[in-house]
């Protein structure tokens, strides 16, 4: 679902930016299977596009397409984005849990705290096992539900209240998809981040 006018401003501003930047990406880097490099990648819930910025310059893949459910948020990627990544860089409104591309299209899925806004996310599991090539990673950062339950986050946020989850379901959920994690996984400040491979055998 959409962020609210809050959330909003919390996500699209440089300081998030720079977070990002500087302490998310390069931990989602080394929590990874292998390196990124020449990947093609499917980016789930883009944003504002400093995603896209990341998998280009930090991650050095070879393409990008990113998909966002919120029109509006697609088109500030496009904005912040412009040309300059040219025919390497799909960039339209999708939703992650019915993810409008072909079984095995990607080598790479990123999700940077989009998960917890998904209201069916086991099916956006499985989605993103289904768009994966054989062998292919998905590395996520997200957000489980005792921190989404927290005052705060019911306070200033929006997001499906129900069936949320905790790490260890998140973890459940892609091994029934047919992902292995193995210890590929940590929690950090009551979030967590990881990443699973898509077993080379259909599963
Ligand atoms: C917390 S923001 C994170 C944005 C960006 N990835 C970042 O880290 O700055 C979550 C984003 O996911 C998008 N989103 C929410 N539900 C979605 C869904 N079902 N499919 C795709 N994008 C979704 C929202 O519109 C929002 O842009």
């Amino acid at each position: 679902m959409k962020l609210n006018w809050f959330e909003t401003l919390l996500m699209n501003n440089p300081v998030r930016a720079f977070v990002q930047r500087r302490y998310e990406a390069p931990r989602l880097a080394k929590i990874a299977y292998r390196p990124f490099n020449d990947a093609t990648a499917l980016i789930i819930g883009c944003g504002r596009g400093v995603d896209v910025h990341i998998a280009f310059e930090m991650y050095q893949v070879q393409s990008v397409t990113a998909i966002d459910i919120d029109p509006a948020q697609v088109d500030r990627a496009r904005k912040l984005l412009g040309d300059q990544y040219r025919d390497l860089l799909t960039l339209q409104v999708g939703d992650a849990s019915a993810i409008p591309f072909a079984d095995e299209s990607f080598d790479l899925v990123l999700d940077f705290g989009v998960i917890h806004h998904v209201p069916d996310w086991r099916q956006a599991i499985r989605e993103i096992h289904r768009v994966l090539s054989p062998g292919g990673q998905f590395v996520f950062e997200d957000i489980p539900g005792h921190k989404l339950y927290s005052w705060h986050y019911r306070t200033f946020t929006d997001y499906p209240r129900e069936n949320r989850f905790e790490l260890s379901d998140f973890r459940d959920e892609c091994e029934a998809a047919g992902f292995v994690i193995g210890d590929h996984l940590e929690s950090f400040f009551g979030f967590f981040r990881g990443a699973a491979l898509k077993k080379a055998e259909a599963a």
